[in-house]
């Protein structure tokens, strides 16, 4: 019955590769087949894993599909949380994917999973990435308002979201909380937010997210125990394919 936490899988089976990093760095290199013999060696039937977004750089349903197979065939109970790059996904399709992957994936949004007695709650999440004004050494000197006012307004509707998911295991007697996002809590300039807030809130044991990947990025938020939540970055390159045990 254990717990393992993954994300940014960036599977590409049946559609075009989107991204330079992928093909350049060396930490992409066969990387679907690192991360499949790594869920093979750790994980049981009996286990859970969750993907928190990126999972497919597929234009729609049909161009994900190989990957979405691909991923219901590894070992244990697959959960996903969408993603920026999810096309697959859009908000409103959460219930049609739920129905159509049954008994293979499980879509976390709006819902939440059971593992013993932890609810799984999620969402994509979002924060605020720019774009910044930087001087020559790399220090934030302004950013774009506008972008900054239009981040606020997702932000408000993933708080939303990730309250229904909350709420939804609190109105089932679920106590103990693991919340998984996409996009980091913070943003670059903050410290906390409306996600670190409604986790310290509800009292959740871990806040697991990924989004942030390529080493520059591996420390764009909070990571370690702040405020009695421990936050963990989950990106599949900054963990070498290998997914991060929350519970056993
Ligand atoms: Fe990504
Ligand atoms: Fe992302």
């Amino acid at each position: 019955m254990a717990l393992y936490a993954i994300g940014d899988l960036h599977l590409h089976f049946s559609s075009p590769l989107k991204a330079g990093a992928q093909r350049r760095e060396r930490v992409w290199k066969d990387h679907e087949e690192k991360f499949r013999r790594s869920c093979t060696s750790l994980l049981g039937e009996d286990d859970t894993l969750v993907l928190v977004g990126d999972h497919s750089w597929g234009r729609d349903l049909d161009e994900s599909a190989a990957d979405l197979r691909w991923i219901a065939a590894l070992p244990g109970r697959k959960i996903l949380t969408r993603g920026n790059h999810d096309m697959f996904w859009g908000a409103s399709k959460t219930p049609l994917l739920n129905e159509r992957w049954a008994g293979e994936l499980f879509f976390l949004q709006n819902n939440y999973a059971a593992c013993g007695d932890v609810a799984l709650v999620g969402t994509k999440g979002h924060c605020f990435e720019g774009p910044f004004w930087l001087d020559g050494r790399g220090r934030i000197l302004g950013w774009d308002g506008e972008a900054e006012e239009q981040a606020k307004k997702l932000v408000e509707r993933e708080l939303a979201r990730l309250r229904l998911s909350f709420e939804a295991a609190k109105a089932d007697g679920y106590r103990r909380f693991i919340v998984f996002l996409h996009y980091p809590p913070t943003s670059i300039l903050e410290d906390e937010s409306g996600f670190t807030a409604m986790a310290e809130e509800y009292g959740a044991e871990k806040l697991i997210y990924a989004h942030c990947h390529g080493e520059a990025r591996f420390h764009d938020s909070l990571e370690g125990l702040h405020r009695g939540v421990e936050y963990r970055l989950v990106s599949g390159d900054y963990l070498n394919w290998q997914p991060l045990k929350l519970l056993d």
